[in-house]
């Protein structure tokens, strides 16, 4: 049974003019699987941590601008030990799990990372996390974020509705930001001060919704434990036709020519559609690959794609199998 590979090029050798002939006379047309290659799933490492198999809409900035969204660019802070992503303006700790079937990412703000890092450290200053911004980058929350919802630089030293309103232990540390007091409730009504008990300013966080108020109340979980929890979103970007894509074997990315197409970019033997890949090859192509996968020992089934070349792949199937 077995066959040499001199034996092959003794009987394919003199057809080698002919098929690099045809080759070169074949019309070019869109073939993305260098793109493909291009764009395989990395897996990143980041501060000894490997955040598995990145892909769109995400790409790392070691990445061509094709393989995905310019608002996805995930890079990694060295300094603070964590993979980064920005919306508008204000940069993002992304959680290790990416969920690509829910489309999900957890995130938490920078400036409490910060803070997350050590250990009941408070962060300098919290920002609002804007809604809009989020919006602009395709993002919406998740069902089970809600609002963490801190009010600084209070008159009030008393809380007045125990159960609800905690106080925020960082008065001591930041008091530029945070006040004289200020506290933080995660109820999702409105809390209404008096007229002579206000407070300077309003930030609101989402955070995911997993503590009970009472926990606060009886001392089992504190605002440190809140700020680490960050927030999931759900991106839409793709998600018209990345699946299709993904689900006839390509990968999802963005037409290099016209950066704002979507694209589908097709493993080698596949041709795109721009939202599909579908088998089937330029017949110079299949010829060729052909005859390779013949020189290599495989049987013949791809000939079948070539009507062209059937009369020509039966004569070398009989060829091989003589
Ligand atoms: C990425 O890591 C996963 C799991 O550790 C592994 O199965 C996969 O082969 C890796 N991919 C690449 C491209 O190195
Ligand atoms: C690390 O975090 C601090 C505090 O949030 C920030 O000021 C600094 O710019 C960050 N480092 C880098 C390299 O982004
Ligand atoms: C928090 O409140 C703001 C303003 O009311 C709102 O736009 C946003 O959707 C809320 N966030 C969450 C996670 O519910
Ligand atoms: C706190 O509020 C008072 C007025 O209510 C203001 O004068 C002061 O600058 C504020 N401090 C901070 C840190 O915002
Ligand atoms: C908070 O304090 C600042 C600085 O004194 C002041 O300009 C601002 O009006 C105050 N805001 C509220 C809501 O009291
Ligand atoms: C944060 O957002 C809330 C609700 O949109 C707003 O009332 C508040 O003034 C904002 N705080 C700051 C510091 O911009
Ligand atoms: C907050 O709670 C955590 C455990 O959930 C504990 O390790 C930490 O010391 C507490 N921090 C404060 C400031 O009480
Ligand atoms: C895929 O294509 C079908 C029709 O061809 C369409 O109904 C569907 O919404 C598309 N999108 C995804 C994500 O599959
Ligand atoms: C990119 O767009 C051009 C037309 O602008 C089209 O000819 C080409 O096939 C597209 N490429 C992909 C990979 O979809
Ligand atoms: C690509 O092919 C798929 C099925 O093969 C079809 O549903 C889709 O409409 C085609 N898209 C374009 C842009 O031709």
């Amino acid at each position: 049974m077995k066959r040499s590979v001199t034996y092959h090029f003794l009987l394919f050798g003199p057809l080698f003019p002919l098929l690099l002939f045809s080759f070169s006379f074949a019309q070019p047309s869109p073939d993305t699987a260098e793109l493909y290659l291009k764009c395989q799933p990395t897996n990143f490492t980041c501060d000894h941590v490997v955040y598995n198999e990145i892909k769109f809409p995400f790409r790392t900035d070691a990445q061509p601008d094709y393989c995905g969204h310019p608002n996805y660019i995930l890079t990694c802070d060295e300094e603070n030990k964590s993979l980064m992503m920005n919306i508008g303006d204000k940069p993002y700790h992304v959680r290790q799990n990416i969920d690509y079937d829910k489309q999900v990412l957890d995130l938490i703000d920078a400036d409490l990372f910060s803070a997350v890092h050590l250990p009941n450290s408070c962060p300098e200053k919290i920002t609002n996390t804007s809604i809009s911004s989020l919006e602009s980058s395709y993002l919406a929350y998740v069902t089970n974020d809600i609002n963490l919802t801190l009010y600084l630089n209070c008159s009030i030293s008393t809380i007045l509705t125990p159960g609800k309103l905690f106080p925020i232990p960082c008065t001591s540390s930041f008091p530029e930001f945070f006040g004289q007091n200020a506290f933080f409730t995660l109820a999702k009504e409105h809390i209404e001060f008096s007229e002579n008990e206000q407070c300077n300013a309003t930030v609101l966080i989402p955070v995911y919704d997993q503590f009970n108020l009472g926990d606060f109340s009886s001392g089992t979980k504190n605002f440190s434990d809140v700020l680490m929890l960050g927030f999931g979103v759900k991106w839409t970007i793709g998600q018209t036709w990345c699946g299709n894509c993904t689900n006839s074997g390509g990968l999802c990315g963005y037409n290099v020519t016209s950066p704002n197409s979507p694209a589908c970019f097709c493993p080698a033997g596949a041709m795109s559609n721009g939202t599909n890949c579908s088998p089937g090859m330029r017949p110079a192509s299949v010829f060729f690959v052909s005859f390779l996968d013949l020189y290599s020992g495989k049987t013949c089934p791809r000939l079948i794609f070539a009507n062209q070349m059937i009369i020509l792949g039966i004569l070398f199937c009989s060829l091989v199998n003589y």
